[in-house]
């Protein structure tokens, strides 16, 4: 009887807790690309020269970056092309173009960090550009305006 009542109790704290917040995929991408576009934004600035060169933000940003683009991929299962959402169907017809649109887009986005490591802005400024035009890419043939 005991052991059934623990089980109860844990079973319903657990259900609880997941009861506020539904995962939801199409806000999970939106909030991945949300924190892209905002450390892709840092360095952009800072590579226009609207924003002062500090090299430690740079860096801190482009790993950010990094990390992050690994993410967006898993916020598109199948059945998330309804709702809330910029994403055109077009997504899930030719699923492995977008994957590899993606893998662009991350490659880019590596080669920007080692560059922010060794701290060359130049460079950098050309890697944005770079990075810029594979999320451009993507989002012309994938997102609506
Ligand atoms: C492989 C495709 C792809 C790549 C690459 C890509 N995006 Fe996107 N992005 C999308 C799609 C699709 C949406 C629309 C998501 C939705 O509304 O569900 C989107 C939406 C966004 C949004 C709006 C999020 C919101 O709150 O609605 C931002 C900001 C963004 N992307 C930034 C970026 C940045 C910055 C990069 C490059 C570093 C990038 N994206 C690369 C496909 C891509």
């Amino acid at each position: 009887m005991r052991k059934f009542q623990v089980l109860f109790l844990l079973v319903s704290i657990l259900s609880s807790s997941f009861a506020f917040s539904k995962p939801d995929p199409i806000k999970y991408r939106k909030s991945v690309y949300q924190i892209m576009g905002w450390h892709f934004g840092i360095m952009a600035a800072m590579a226009k020269g609207k924003k002062g060169y500090d090299r430690d933000v740079f860096m801190r940003s482009a790993a950010i970056l990094r990390f992050v683009s690994n993410l967006p991929l898993e916020g598109f299962p199948v059945g998330s092309e309804k709702g809330n959402t910029k994403a055109k169907p077009e997504i899930w017809l030719d699923m492995k173009d977008f994957e590899e649109k993606m893998l662009q887009m991350q490659q880019e986005v590596s080669v920007l960090e080692e560059i922010a490591n060794i701290g060359d802005l130049r460079k950098a400024k050309k890697q944005i550009g770079k990075v810029g035009r594979s999320c451009k890419s993507c989002h012309d043939k994938y997102k609506t305006k």
